[in-house]
């Protein structure tokens, strides 16, 4: 299974998003690739924001060696499954896609715990304490897919 994480900026939310899923992919003995990306293209080659890097360290998930990078059409083809962390994300990508094959890999993140409802992951960027909020959301998200495949 190879899964796309896509945010705006890829430095905040898919970033995490990310290194829960192959955290817990890996600790499962699941072979997966996981990557992530932004819509947007302002932090391509950044690393992650520091609040999330270290929301993340904080709970035992490394996510320094991550490096944001802009979403691409090749990548319909690289990923199974590309989970969008909100509705303006899915729009955005939706855009993109050419075919039903690549409209049905995309699915908001969320939908894993909420179906149906289509939530959003709030985007913590503008608030310092929303990071530990966000982790815990995708933490539930990730492990909810995952233990679909145990
Ligand atoms: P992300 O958060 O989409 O979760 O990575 C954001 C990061 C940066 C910006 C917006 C959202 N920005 O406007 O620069």
């Amino acid at each position: 299974m190879k899964i796309l994480m896509v945010c705006l900026g890829n430095i905040c939310r898919s970033p995490l998003a990310e290194g829960i899923m192959k955290q817990k992919a890996a600790e499962n003995g699941l072979e997966w690739t996981v990557d992530s990306a932004g819509t947007g293209a302002w932090h391509a080659g950044e690393l992650p924001d520091r609040r999330s890097i270290a929301t993340a360290r904080k709970k035992g998930v490394d996510i320094s060696d991550q490096r944001a990078r802009q979403f691409q059409i090749a990548d319909f083809e690289r990923f199974d499954k590309i989970f969008v962390m909100d509705t303006q994300n899915m729009s955005d990508v939706l855009r993109l896609a050419t075919s039903e094959a690549q409209r049905g890999k995309v699915e908001l993140m969320l939908d894993q715990i909420h179906p149906g409802l289509r939530r959003s992951v709030p985007d913590p960027y503008y608030d310092d304490n929303g990071f530990e909020e966000v982790f815990d959301m995708l933490d539930q998200a990730c492990s909810a897919f995952v233990s679909r495949y145990l």
